[in-house]
C-alpha cells in the first residue's frame, strides 16, 4: 500500500497569520526540526533554521548582516521590516543596524540603559504592577493582557524614560499602535494610524531630548543626553529613534512573556503549585518561561559571503531567519522539551538573541517578570483560566503572544 505524506509545512504556514501555527507551532516545528532542519522556504524567500544549536550558531555570527536593506527584495523580511518604506527613506535603529555605527549607538546607549538603571528602579516596578493590581481588586474575572500585562511594561518604560504623568495616556496609545510594526497584512487604515503615532512619539521624543539638553532630570532620557564615549555623543534624533526602539522592542515582548508564562502556569497546576511554596524558583522559572514560549519567535539575518549551516549552503545575499520558538524545544538540547518544568536544571534559551545584538532589556524584562509574575500570584490565590472564554493568539509573524487571556479569580 501507497501512503502519502503530507508536505513539509513552509511560507507563512510557519508564521503567526497562520491560524493553525499560531495556536499550535511546536507540531509543525517538530517535524521540520526532524526532516529538514535548516529549511529553505521559497516562498518567503528565507533559509529556516529550527535546531538549537543552528539557530544560536546564526545569532552569534557577527559576520552575518542585520541590515534588512541588504535583503533581497523579494524576501519576506524586508517586505515585514521596511513595508512600504522608499529604501532610501529608511532609517534602522540599532536593531538593524550593522557595525561599526551599530556598535557606536549600541555603545552609548549601554551607558544609560543597562542592569545597574534597572536596579535603580526596581522599587517602582513593584509599585507599578501593585497599583495595577490594586485595580483588580474584587474582580471575578479579566483580561490579564489588556488589564494587566499590557499597561505594565508600557507605564514601567514612561516612567523609566521621564515622561511626564500628565501624557501617560496618549504616549499609551501610541506606544499601543506600534503592535501593528512587523504586521506585513496591516490593512491601510492600520499603516496610516501607525505612521501618524511613530511620528508623533518621534515629535514627543524629540522635544523631550532638546528639553533635557537644557535641563537634565534623574531619567533615561536625561542620560541617553549625557551618555558619552570618547567624545562621542547620540544626536537628537538617534536619542529619539532609539526611545521609540525601546517602546517598540520593550513593551509588546515584555507583555508577552507574562502572558505566555502565567498560561504554562496555569496550565500546569503542579508547577503552578511548586511555585507558590517556593517562590525561590521564580528566576528559573521565568527562563523557563522564556525557554518554553518565548515572545519573539524569529530573527533574521543577511549572508554577507557563502556559508554552511548544518548541512546546508546559504549562498550570499540570501535570508536566514533562525526559529527562536523551534530552538527552545530541540530535543537535542533538552530532555522532554515539551514538558513545562519550573525546577529544570539547564533552562538554556536563545528568547534574548545572542551576540552582537543580544536584548538591550533582558535586565529590564527579567526585573518585570520576576516582579509582576508572583505578585500577580500572591494578589489572587485562586487564579484559574476562564473557561467560558477562548485563548486568543497574536497574528503577528515576529512576535508569539496572547491577544486576550481571561481568567477567573477563584
Ligand atoms: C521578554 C522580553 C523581551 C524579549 C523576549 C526580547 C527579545 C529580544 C531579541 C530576541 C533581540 C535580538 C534580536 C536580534 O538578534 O535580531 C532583542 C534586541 C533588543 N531588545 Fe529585547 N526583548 C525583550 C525585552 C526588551 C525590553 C524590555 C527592551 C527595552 C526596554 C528591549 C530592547 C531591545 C533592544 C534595544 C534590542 C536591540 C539590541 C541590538 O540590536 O543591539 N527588549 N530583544
Amino acid at each position: 500500500m501507497i501512503t502519502t505524506r503530507e508536505a513539509l509545512p513552509t511560507g507563512l504556514q510557519l508564521t503567526a497569520l497562520d491560524a493553525a501555527f499560531a495556536e499550535h507551532p511546536h507540531d509543525r516545528l517538530d517535524r521540520l526540526r526532524a526532516e529538514d532542519p535548516v529549511h529553505r522556504d521559497l516562498r518567503l524567500r528565507q533559509f529556516f533554521p529550527t535546531r538549537f544549536d543552528d539557530v544560536k550558531a546564526v545569532v552569534f555570527n557577527r559576520s552575518l548582516s542585520a541590515d534588512p536593506r541588504n535583503a533581497p527584495p523579494d524576501s519576506f523580511h524586508r517586505r515585514a521590516v521596511l513595508g512600504n518604506t522608499p529604501v532610501e527613506d529608511y532609517e534602522p535603529t540599532m536593531l538593524f543596524l550593522d557595525d561599526p555605527d551599530h556598535k557606536r549607538i549600541r555603545g552609548l546607549v549601554t551607558r544609560a540603559f543597562n542592569q545597574q538603571s534597572v536596579d535603580a528602579i526596581r522599587p517602582r516596578v513593584r509599585a507599578v504592577a501593585e497599583e495595577l493590581l490594586d485595580a483588580l481588586r474584587g474582580r471575578e474575572s479579566f483580561d490579564l493582557i489588556a488589564e494587566f500585562a499590557a499597561p505594565f511594561p508600557i507605564i514601567v518604560i514612561a516612567e523609566m524614560l521621564g515622561v511626564d504623568p500628565g501624557d501617560l495616556d496618549r504616549f499609551k496609545q501610541w506606544s499601543d499602535t506600534g503592535a501593528q510594526l512587523f504586521n506585513p497584512a496591516r490593512t491601510p487604515e492600520q499603516s496610516a494610524a501607525l505612521a501618524d503615532a511613530q511620528q508623533r512619539l518621534f515629535d514627543y521624543f524629540t522635544r523631550a531630548a532638546d528639553a533635557r539638553r537644557r535641563d537634565r532630570r534623574d531619567d533615561l532620557i536625561s542620560a541617553l543626553v549625557a551618555a558619552e564615549e570618547t567624545g562621542d555623543r547620540l544626536t537628537t534624533r538617534e536619542i529619539a529613534l532609539t526611545c521609540k526602539l525601546l517602546l517598540v522592542a520593550g513593551n509588546l515582548t515584555t507583555t508577552d512573556l507574562i502572558g505566555n508564562g502565567v498560561l504554562a502556569l496555569l496550565r500546569h497546576p503542579d508547577q503552578l503549585a511548586l511555585l507558590r511554596a517556593r517562590p525561590e524558583l521564580v528566576p528559573n522559572a521565568v527562563e523557563e518561561m522564556l525557554r518554553y514560549d518565548p515572545p519573539v519567535s524569529q530573527t533574521s539575518r543577511i549572508a554577507r559571503e557563502p556559508l554552511t549551516l548544518g548541512e546546508t549552503r546559504v549562498e550570499a545575499g540570501e535570508v536566514i531567519t533562525a526559529s527562536l520558538l523551534a530552538a527552545g524545544r530541540d530535543p537535542a538540547k533538552h530532555t522532554c522539551p515539551h514538558r513545562f518544568d519550573v525546577e529544570r536544571a539547564d533552562t538554556s534559551h536563545v528568547a534574548f538573541g545572542g551576540g552582537g545584538h543580544y536584548c538591550v532589556g533582558a535586565p529590564l524584562a527579567r526585573a518585570e517578570a520576576q516582579i509582576a509574575i508572583p505578585l500577580l500570584l500572591e494578589r489572587f490565590p485562586g487564579l484559574r483560566l476562564d473557561p467560558d472564554r477562548a485563548i486568543e493568539h497574536k497574528r503577528v509573524p515576529m512576535f508569539n503572544g496572547l491577544e486576550a487571556l481571561w481568567v477567573r479569580t477563584g
